[in-house]
């Protein structure tokens, strides 16, 4: 019995450390800066879909931190008002930041 709580214990534990902490501030504060919000809003639509929509496309998906990573770092083609453009990029290249922004839209 005592083995199999501190097994339980050590799990949750382990668990909770390895999720990620959404730095809030930080990541709207880059998008901001790199003008997200001109087309995004967190659950209006504009532009482009509200971070709620995408949080909810992507919810249970395992490949979803990675796509959503590659898509605000790579500019791939989107089609606005049937034009096709090349989408905004973060202003950070470090992987920290960026993970920190998809990781809060993810969780709006
Ligand atoms: C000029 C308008 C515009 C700007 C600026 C813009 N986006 Fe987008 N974004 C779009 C459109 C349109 C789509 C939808 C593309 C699609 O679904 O084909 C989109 C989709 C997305 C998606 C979802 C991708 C997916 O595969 O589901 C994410 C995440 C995203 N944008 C994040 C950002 C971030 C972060 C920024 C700032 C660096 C940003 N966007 C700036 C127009 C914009």
């Amino acid at each position: 019995m005592r083995t199999l709580s501190t097994i339980t214990l050590f799990s949750l534990l382990s668990l909770a450390s390895s999720a990620f902490a959404v730095d809030e501030a930080a990541a709207e504060s880059l998008a901001r800066k790199s003008g997200c919000f001109k087309c995004h809003a967190i659950d209006k639509k504009k532009d482009g879909p509200p971070y709620k929509e995408i949080a909810g496309k992507w919810k249970g998906k395992g490949d979803a931190e990675q796509k959503l990573t590659t898509h605000v770092t790579t500019s791939p083609k989107v089609k606005i008002d049937g034009k096709e453009e090349d989408h905004e990029q973060l202003k950070s290249k470090d992987p920290a930041d960026v993970k920190n922004v998809v990781q809060w839209i993810l969780s709006r």
